[in-house]
């Protein structure tokens, strides 16, 4: 009788303990890796511009499954200049939550793991080299300890469910409060209570005496979201992070909170990385979109060619699958065809061609390089590689 031929999706026995073994040798050389006394040397360089706050250069992260490695963030670069917002969007899965988790240093440990690139965050605090160049941090390589000092006060991060995210057991007050004291840790309660009414009031909370002394449960969505914003602004941070801070939310409140971050934008200078599947609220709100898709970059610019001359088949897709008002009523709302490929054990080519009607002979092989197509948009795509032969 004929062995019946073994399926690619399972895994065997020893298959599945051979990469349980070889997770957990690299899970435990990279804690190792953490553990070790570093100098401030060791975890500060330059940036590439002056002009940036942030610059991702060549981030991986991965986490380590039973399954294989989910390379959720791969080799990915960009950067968030000064004063701007930038939309990181693409679909569910792509990794732009775990992008700016590795920024916080907030990836679960051990399994998730960054393994590679930098992250440049611009600090004052540094100065300049003698050659006149920025010092930065390199968030990849810094000790937990110095990365909490930077968190809540040079970087923050509004998260999508503020239900969660909120402690259930404080009052709102104590809640802005307690990131008041961690940078002001000589403060006395009047000037904490003083600072979180003044926060709430910046969000624009009705009775902020009163409010100040309520659960989180007491709230509605909106204002549990405000109190989320007001929480993320305490610290005057340089970067914001929020990651799609009105999903949970309502069209009416949706509007309100883009409003009150436009706002809290212009009065305190910061820089917003806003992370979101709605282009809506890119094309409102974003000076420069990140394109990703399963992990990686697939084309970046300003808000004005992304949204006028989109040029990657996946960008255009996603933008020709939003509804809109002056389309036929009848006529059955687009959608990209296909699903988003396996994150394990992804191959280095383009990880679109499944699902994509452009595809030509080059697009079997290695990923498409970065092609740029004016001082700031770029794409990842072979039809725009300059010796393809068949366009
Ligand atoms: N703790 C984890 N363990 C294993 N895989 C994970 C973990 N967290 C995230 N991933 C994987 O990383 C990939 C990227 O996830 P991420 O949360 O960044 O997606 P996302 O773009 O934020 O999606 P969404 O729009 O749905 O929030 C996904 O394939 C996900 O399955
Ligand atoms: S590289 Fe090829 S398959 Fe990938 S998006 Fe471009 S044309 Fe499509
Ligand atoms: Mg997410």
């Amino acid at each position: 009788m004929s062995r019946k031929p073994k399926n690619p999706n399972v895994l065997t026995l020893k298959e599945s303990r051979e990469i349980i073994k070889s997770n957990l040798r690299e899970m435990k050389r990279l804690e190792k890796q953490k553990r070790e006394k570093r100098t401030l040397s060791d975890y500060t360089t330059v940036m590439r511009s002056d002009n940036n706050v942030l610059e991702i250069e060549n981030l991986e992260t991965c986490f380590f499954t039973d399954n294989g490695v989910v390379r959720s963030v791969n080799k990915i670069s960009f950067d968030v200049p000064k004063d701007s917002v930038v939309g990181l969007v693409g679909e569910s899965g792509c990794g732009k939550s775990v992008t700016s988790l590795s920024i916080m240093q907030l990836v679960q440990a051990p399994q998730g793991q960054v393994i590679g690139g930098e992250i440049r965050f611009s600090s004052d605090e540094l100065g300049y080299t003698e050659d006149g160049e920025k010092l930065c941090y390199d968030i990849t390589k810094m000790p937990t300890l110095d990365m909490c000092r930077i968190r809540g006060r040079d970087i923050s991060m509004i998260f999508q469910e503020p239900m969660t995210s909120l402690n259930p057991v404080f009052t709102v007050g104590y809640q802005i409060e307690e990131v008041f004291y961690l940078l002001n840790p000589e403060a006395t309660k009047e000037e904490a209570r003083q600072k979180a009414i003044e926060m709430l009031t910046l969000v624009g909370i009705p009775m902020p005496e009163t409010i100040i002394d309520y659960y989180p449960h007491q709230l509605s969505g909106g204002m549990r979201q405000r109190v989320m914003i007001a929480i993320a602004l305490t610290g005057d941070p340089k970067l914001i992070i929020a990651d799609e801070p009105t999903t949970a939310l309502d069209v009416t409140i949706q509007s309100q909170i883009l409003k009150l971050l436009q706002k809290v934008r212009h009065a305190s200078g910061a820089s917003i990385m806003l992370i979101t599947h709605d282009l809506g609220v890119v094309a409102e709100m974003a000076d420069y979109v990140v394109v990703m898709y399963a992990g990686k970059i697939v084309e970046k610019g300003t808000v004005y060619e992304i949204f006028d001359n989109p040029r990657h088949p996946y960008t255009i897709g996603i933008q020709k699958a939003k509804p809109s008002l002056a389309s036929d009523a009848a006529e059955e709302l687009y959608s990209i065809p296909g699903n988003v490929p396996n994150p394990i054990n992804i191959p280095d080519e383009c990880l679109f061609k499944g699902r994509c009607d452009r595809k030509c002979g080059k697009c079997e092989g290695t990923y498409p390089k970065e092609i740029k197509l004016s001082d700031t948009h770029s794409v990842f795509c072979h039809l725009y590689d300059e010796d393809r032969e068949d366009i």
